[in-house]
């Protein structure tokens, strides 16, 4: 498969999880990359594994949601790199609860980080990726962002948002002549911390949810759905469905249509009672 040799490439939400793999992933297919989490721990593992197989890296903590903090890192990554080729809005966060008992912060705070995280991302590189003459988004939405779930209603809000936000602007780019490629990313189960780190709206059982995620709703690795977003990103796809799962509960919403709303409305009660 072709390398990212000479490519810049940032990932946010590099410390966990996908995006710690599609950094590690990148750096072995030759790129430099640019890696940042608000968990420093987490970061400073991607960033030793990095180093370890003689990938080129800068690590720096950044909240997607502070947009002055991101203009910032922008500049200051293209400053230390001297360009950036492709743009991975990973970092994201899951929160349970059901629409009558979430308060509003619990909603502002998945839209600011899962949706606003991703816009400002786009924003503040932007220019940056046309000047490079060889730029690609790549925006991480969800199986979420093709189909809601009970519970969900949150997180399936700003999924849908980035799913809608990446194609129009891949479609603005193509319009527009710009060079710059655009990817939307819709994961299905992927094996990372992503449960475990979730939140949840009182009365959930958080632990119960986490423990179903873990052991039976997840059956792709993050090296695995890694490989597959690298792969959608070589062939410049509009969009990767990641996992089997993610590829046959796609095709049954698209036979569906709005009809899967009563099928998922009793399974997900029987799969995942404690999710709301
Ligand atoms: N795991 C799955 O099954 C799955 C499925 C569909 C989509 N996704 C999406 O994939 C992306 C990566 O998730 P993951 O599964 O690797 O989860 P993860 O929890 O393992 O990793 C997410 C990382 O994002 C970081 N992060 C959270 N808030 C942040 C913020 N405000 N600023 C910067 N970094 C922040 C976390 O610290 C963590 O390191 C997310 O957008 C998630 O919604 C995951």
């Amino acid at each position: 498969m072709e390398g990212f040799a000479g490519k810049v490439a940032v990932v946010t939400g590099a410390g966990s999880g996908i995006g710690q793999a599609l950094a590690i992933e990148l750096g072995r297919s030759g790129a430099a990359v640019a890696i940042s989490d608000v968990d420093t721990e987490g970061l400073a593992v991607t960033e030793e594994r990095l180093k370890a197989i003689g990938a080129s890296v800068k690590a720096d903590r950044l909240d997607v949601t502070e947009r002055e903090a991101f203009q910032a890192y922008a500049d200051a990554v293209v400053e230390h790199f001297g360009k950036v080729n492709q743009v991975y809005n990973n970092a994201g966060i899951a929160y349970v609860g059901d629409v009558e008992v979430m308060p509003f912060k619990d909603i502002e705070r998945v839209m600011d980080v899962d949706f606003w995280g991703v816009v400002n991302g786009t924003k503040v590189f932007l220019p940056h990726l046309i000047a490079s003459g060889d730029g690609h988004v790549i925006n991480v939405s969800s199986l979420f962002g093709i189909f809601s779930v009970p519970g969900q209603s949150a997180y399936n809000s700003a999924k849908f948002a980035v799913r809608g936000f990446t194609e129009a602007l891949r479609q603005e780019m193509i319009a527009n002549g710009h060079p710059v490629k655009v990817t939307a990313v819709h994961p299905g189960g992927i094996k990372t911390a992503i449960m475990r780190n979730a939140t949840a709206a009182e009365g959930v059982d958080k632990e119960g949810l986490t423990k179903t995620f873990d052991q039976r709703l997840t059956i792709t690795t993050p090296e695995k759905a890694a490989r597959e977003i690298l792969t959608a990103v070589r062939k410049n796809k509009a969009r990767v469905l990641v996992g089997p799962d993610a590829k046959i509960l796609d095709i049954l919403v698209r036979l569906t249509g709005s009809g899967y709303q009563r099928l998922f409305t009793t399974a997900v009660s029987r799969l995942v009672p404690n999710a709301h």
